[in-house]
Parts: C-alpha cells; structure tokens; sequence
C-alpha cells in the first residue's frame, strides 16, 4: 500500500484529495493545524475506506514544521510515496492596507515551508524508486486582480 502525505485537509480542496486518495486505497498522513478536525477526519477515512490514517497537528508557518513531520515520520517508520503541498490561504485588500504579519505567514507557508518539505521528501522517493508530487496553485497567478495580487 502507498501513503500520501496531503497539507491542508480539514476543509477545500485537501479535503477531497484526502477523500479521492484514500478511495483509491492509499494510506493517509493529514496535515492541517486543527487537531479536533483531523481526529474525525482519521476516522471517518479509516472507517470508510478501511487505509491507515495518521495525522499531524502542525502550525505550517512555524520555522520547524518541517523537523517535526520528519521527526513523525521517522517515529512511524513511514516513508512518503505521493505528496500533495495544498496547504494555503490568501491576504487580499490594497497593499498599503494589507496586514504584514498575514503576508509574511504566506510567503513562509506557500513558499519556504514547501520548498523545505519537498525539498526533504524527494531523497526518500528517489531511495524508494517511486513518488509523485502535486503542487496546489492557482490560475490567479497568471489574471492579475486589484487588490489580490498574493
Ligand atoms: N479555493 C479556491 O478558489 C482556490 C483557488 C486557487 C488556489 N487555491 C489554493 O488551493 C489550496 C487550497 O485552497 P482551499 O480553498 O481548499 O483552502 P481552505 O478551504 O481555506 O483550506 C485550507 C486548508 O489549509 C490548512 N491550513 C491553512 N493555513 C495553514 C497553516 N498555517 N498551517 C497548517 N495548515 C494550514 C487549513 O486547515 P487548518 O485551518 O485546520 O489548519 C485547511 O485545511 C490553497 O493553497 C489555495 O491557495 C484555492
């Protein structure tokens, strides 16, 4: 069986990769912040779709988000096959208004924090002979918009 890890599944679009992946008889890692959420949604998948559903309570800003998945991980003695990097959220407003704090999180969230963990999961896919990587993104990025330029 194959395990993909998917950022971002309590609600959206992560919610249902988590919802097609484990349909398709993968075993799960969620990682989301709220911890409530991902423990009905372990059980929910797992009673559903009977695959093993592990989850990870992870504020994704943070600068070490990336150490304790992998400290996870290796605790498990899981090794990733498919990695979904959804996990995001958008600041909109004009930019003199916009709150810094909030675009600061998102450049650390939908740039450092994916590069990193991408950056970590390739060597454990090249080691295993096979991986597959979706980076969630937007068509926005090629419309511009007043005021949503994030
Ligand atoms: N919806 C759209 O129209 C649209 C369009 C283009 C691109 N996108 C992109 O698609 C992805 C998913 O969008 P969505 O609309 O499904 O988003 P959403 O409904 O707001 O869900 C975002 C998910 O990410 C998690 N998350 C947010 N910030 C986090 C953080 N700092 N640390 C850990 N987890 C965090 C949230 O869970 P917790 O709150 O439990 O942490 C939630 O599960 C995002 O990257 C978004 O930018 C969406």
């Amino acid at each position: 069986m194959k395990t993909a890890l998917i950022t971002g599944t309590t609600r959206g679009i992560g919610k249902v990769f988590a919802e097609k992946f484990a349909g398709m008889g993968n075993n799960l890692l969620l990682v989301s912040r709220n911890e409530e959420k991902l423990k009905r949604q372990q059980y929910d998948l797992q009673s559903r779709y009977h695959v093993a559903v592990k989850y990870i309570a992870c504020e994704l800003t943070q600068l070490n988000a990336v150490d304790l998945i992998f400290e996870r991980l290796s605790n498990w003695q899981v090794s990733v096959d498919f990695l979904v990097n959804n996990a995001g959220f958008n600041e909109c407003g004009l930019f003199t208004n916009t709150d810094m704090e909030q675009e600061i999180k998102m450049i650390d969230l939908h740039i450092r924090f994916v590069t990193q963990l991408t950056k970590r999961i390739l060597p454990m896919m090249k080691k295993n002979n096979y991986g597959r990587i979706v980076n969630v993104g937007s068509t926005g990025s090629f419309i511009p918009s007043p005021s949503d330029a994030g």
